[in-house]
């Protein structure tokens, strides 16, 4: 916190937008962006305080009560959610550049997420005028209909892993309900989303409608979740975080959004189609680093096929590679220096608790010596008692336990104080659907796994996975409220 002088020499301080314009923080104070491939400071952020939360929280107020953006019908919303999405597309090979340079990403895994952003904004700029209310039937004498109304001025609050993407996710149908927005990004990376926040204002969006406050948690995000002037908080991070914005919208009894991560789990029969699976697993551990809230992050494997299962999983994780995003590989480094420790210390535990390691793969010759990286770890048996089964790692160290029949699988998938997804595999149907009908999770994949794909897919969490219900129409249910009008006509 607090480095001006250096951020004024290389000019390249990022502000927030506010108002659609780009606006300095009062304070000067500056939070430096790191390049995690190479540790390098390559710019510095504003850090948003008082004033700029105020600015942004009334001119969202003042969009949606007097300005045009409260007015606009909602085929208009929809049109610039449009604009929006083909701006996105347009700007695509900058953003995704961005997007890399910030996370750390492989470049191919950068250009999808810009290419998810862009659909978010396509599909809530074709629903945005499909959200309709209903009648009900009443008392003879009565006409009674129910419209879906926005909150009012919506704080989401997002994290650093696919900043493009949680824009998307949360922006687009957000704005296509008729929320003013104010976004706090996270302050590890949010470049792709000042940028997409800067083509929200040159397509058409009104002022006020959307506004981009970078700033630390502690200090930027803590003054939008406590503002007094707030209708609702969307929130996706850490749960420690989550428990926080939970009461700061009890304080006010405002609702909100909770998605808090995870511990998903696979379950791997003997007759799993391992040519879909062992694929399937891998990546939805290692793409991002595993730094992603619905990673598959424990395999639950049928005891009696249990060394083979495990040695095709084994063969395919040994071969994998982390480098720099222009090497384009499995993965990249990590975020920052404390998701590289905390890594590491869940490896150094299970290497204490006597957890075989099964296989590891590498990091690619010619990495620079500063970046963040870490190697990608198989684990196992582990007891599900261990840490490494229960506790979310954030990074790509999957484990593996064995189960004895279908009964154990569920007990064990349930098993978790969390509950966001979780992955099926197997060719008899029917035991699938028995599995997923009884596993406690928001979202159930069945011979696939796509952690984080599918934006027509409602997703959430149960348990301390966190409550409420992202992408798709469900989204647009939970930031929106229901009025119901009541008429008697005699
Ligand atoms: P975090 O929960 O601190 O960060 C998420 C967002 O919340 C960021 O925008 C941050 O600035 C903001 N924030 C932090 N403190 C705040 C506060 N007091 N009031 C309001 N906003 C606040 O997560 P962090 O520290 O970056 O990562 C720690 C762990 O959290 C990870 O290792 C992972 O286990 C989990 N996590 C889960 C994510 C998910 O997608 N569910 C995303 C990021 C982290
Ligand atoms: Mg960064």
């Amino acid at each position: 916190m607090g480095t001006p002088p250096a951020a004024a020499e290389n000019g390249n301080v990022h502000g927030a937008f506010i108002g659609n314009r780009v606006v300095m923080p009062a304070n000067g104070e500056t939070i430096p962006v790191i390049d995690p491939s190479n540790g390098a400071v390559f710019a510095h952020l504003a850090q948003c305080g008082q004033a700029e939360v105020d600015l942004a929280v009334s001119l969202g107020r003042e969009a949606l009560e007097t300005g045009e953006w409260g007015r606009l019908p909602a085929f208009e919303r929809g049109r610039l959610l449009m604009r929006l999405s083909q701006a996105i597309t347009a700007h695509a090979a900058e953003l995704a550049a961005l997007e890399s340079r910030d996370t750390g990403k492989p470049a191919r895994q950068a250009q999808a997420d810009i290419t998810a952003a862009a659909r978010y904004f396509e599909f809530y700029a074709g629903a945005a005028d499909k959200l309709h209310g209903e009648t009900i039937p009443y008392l003879n004498g009565f006409f009674v209909a129910t419209e879906r109304e926005p909150h009012g001025v919506v704080a989401h609050i997002i994290p650093w892993n696919y900043p493009a993407q949680m824009f998307g996710r949360n922006v687009a149908p957000s704005l296509a309900v008729g929320n003013a927005v104010v976004v706090k990004p996270a302050e590890d990376a949010c470049l792709s989303v000042l940028r997409m926040a800067e083509l929200a204002g040159e397509v058409g969006f009104p002022p006020g409608a959307l506004a981009v406050l970078p700033g630390r948690g502690a200090v930027t995000g803590a003054l939008l979740s406590g503002h007094g002037d707030i209708d609702y908080i969307a929130f996706t991070g850490s749960p420690a975080v989550g428990e926080m914005i939970q009461v700061a919208a009890a304080r006010r009894a405002i609702g909100c959004t909770l998605e808090l991560g995870g511990k998903s789990p696979h379950i791997l029969f003997g007759d799993a189609d391992m040519a879909l699976a062992v694929p399937a697993i891998v990546n939805g551990i290692v793409n991002n680093a595993g730094q992603t809230c619905s990673a598959g992050s424990r395999v639950l494997v049928e005891r009696a096929h249990f060394d083979r299962l495990v040695g095709e999983l084994a063969a395919s994780f040994s071969k994998l590679r982390a480098g720099t995003p222009e090497m384009d590989l499995d993965l990249g480094p990590v975020i920052n220096g404390a998701q590289h420790a905390r890594v590491e210390r869940f490896c150094a535990q299970a290497d204490r608790d006597g957890i075989a390691l099964l296989a590891e793969g590498s990091i690619a010759a010619g990495v620079p010596a500063d970046g963040l990286f870490v190697t990608p770890r198989l684990y196992g048996p582990v007891d599900p008692d261990n840490v490494l089964a229960r506790d979310e790692v954030f990074g790509p160290v999957l484990c593996v336990m064995p189960f004895d029949d279908e009964a154990d699988a569920l007990r064990l998938a349930n098993d978790s104080e969390f509950g966001l997804l979780a992955g099926v595999w197997t060719r008899d149907g029917a035991r699938a659907m028995r599995l997923a009908r009884r596993i406690k999770a928001g979202q159930i994949y069945i011979n696939g796994f796509a952690a984080g794909g599918g934006i027509e897919l409602p997703f959430g969490g149960v348990k301390r996975s966190g409550h409420g219900r992202e992408k798709g129409l469900a989204a647009m249910h939970e930031l929106s409220t229901i009025k119901t009008i009541i008429q008697r006509h005699g």
